[in-house]
């Protein structure tokens, strides 16, 4: 038999003993999430969150829409404006549906579920004029603004400090974002 038909010696494998469950061992199991906040809490904070999340999601898809659609003489200024506010946007849901898993509660994902929760309407299927187009922004920030804000009493009771802190950043950019809005509307 030549050199290289010679079978690889297979090594037995090492037998180790079952490990028994030591005292110390079941102490690091992994129970029921325990972050200082009772479930009901969580529970409630997260489908406050969804509901901002769907919000987010839905203005988010209005302003790209917009974005492509829009005409007329503010083309260029609205079309750039436009495409600042959904990226921005865009990079928002993630952080809300992230803070919706680390309360140990589904993020919801799916149109059917955004149209359910959002306050929003969805984005009309006919393109608007520039200026309705704004208006329909103003209206849309303000009202996720809205939502944002009426989640802070359940927040602040459950000292949620991370989604607090999640929610004044959402309610800057919608704030501002109107704002910024309202200004080109103004003669
Ligand atoms: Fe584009």
């Amino acid at each position: 038999m030549a050199k290289s038909d010679k079978k690889p010696a297979v090594k037995a494998p090492v037998k180790t003993a079952a490990r028994p469950v030591t005292k110390a061992a079941s102490k690091s199991a992994v129970g029921p999430i325990d972050i200082g906040i009772s479930g009901k809490d969580r529970e409630a904070i997260a489908k406050g969150l969804n509901g901002l999340l769907a919000d987010t999601f839905t203005l988010y898809l209005t302003t790209h829409n917009f974005h492509w659609n829009v005409t007329g003489p503010m083309f260029n200024t609205l079309h750039v404006m436009f495409m600042d506010q959904y990226t921005e946007l865009w990079n928002a849901v993630d952080p809300i549906a992230e803070r919706i898993r680390a309360l140990g509660v589904c993020a919801s994902g799916s149109f059917g579920d955004f149209r359910k929760l959002s306050t929003l309407p969805d984005a009309p299927s006919t393109p608007p004029k520039a200026k309705d187009m704004i208006r329909t922004l103003v209206n849309g920030h303000e009202a996720v603004a809205r939502t944002a804000r009426s989640l802070f009493p359940l927040v602040d009771q459950a000292s949620d400090e991370p989604t607090a802190d999640l929610l004044t950043q959402r309610l800057d950019v919608h704030e501002k974002a109107a704002w910024m809005l309202r200004s080109l509307l103004e003669e």
